[in-house]
C-alpha cells in the first residue's frame, strides 16, 4: 500500500488539574478489529527495532511515553515520525517498511495490531520487500 495510507489518529485527552487521561475506543478510533496489543519498553540507547514490513498487518504504534522515530517507505516514498504524542497513533498499513530509532530513556512504544503474531506475514528481507512493491 502506499505511505498516503498510513496516518496520525488523534484521540480524545482530557486534561484537568489532576493530570492526563486519553481513551482509545475500538469501534470509533481504530480502522481495524484489535486483536493483540503488545508494547516495546526498556529499549537500549541507539537500539533499533522495526526492520520489517507486515504483508497483511495493520497496526498503530502510540508513544505512551517518551519519544522515538518512525522511518516509513514504500518503496517509492519515504516518511518519518518522531512520536512523542501519547494522545496520537501512526497507523501503518500493509506493505510499509518500518525502522524504528532514537528511543528516548523511558519510552514506551505500545502498539494495537488488527492480527495475532504470525511470522509469514512479515517481510524482514528489506531487498525482498522492494521487489515486491516496485
Ligand atoms: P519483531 O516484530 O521483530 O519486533 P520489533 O518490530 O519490535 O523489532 O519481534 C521480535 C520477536 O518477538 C520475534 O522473534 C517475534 C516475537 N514476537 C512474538 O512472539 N509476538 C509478538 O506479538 C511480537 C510483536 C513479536
Amino acid at each position: 500500500m502506499p505511505l498516503s495510507t498510513t496516518s496520525l489518529i488523534k484521540f480524545p485527552h482530557l486534561l484537568d488539574r489532576r493530570g492526563s487521561l486519553v481513551f482509545v475506543e475500538g469501534i470509533n478510533h481504530i480502522p481495524f478489529d484489535i486483536k493483540r496489543v503488545y508494547y516495546l519498553y526498556d529499549v537500549p540507547t541507539g537500539q533499533k527495532r522495526g526492520g520489517h514490513a507486515h504483508k497483511e498487518l495493520r497496526q498503530i504504534l502510540i508513544a505512551i511515553s517518551g519519544s522515538f522515530e518512525v522511518h516509513l517507505t514504500d518503496g517509492n516514498k519515504n516518511v518519518q515520525y518522531n512520536l512523542n504524542n501519547p494522545s496520537e497513533g501512526l497507523l501503518i498499513t500493509p506493505m510499509v517498511w518500518r525502522d524504528l530509532k532514537n528511543f528516548s530513556s523511558n519510552s514506551v512504544c505500545l502498539v494495537m495490531a488488527s492480527e495475532i503474531y504470525d511470522e509469514n506475514d512479515y517481510h524482514r528481507d528489506y531487498n525482498e520487500f522492494i521487489q515486491k512493491v516496485l
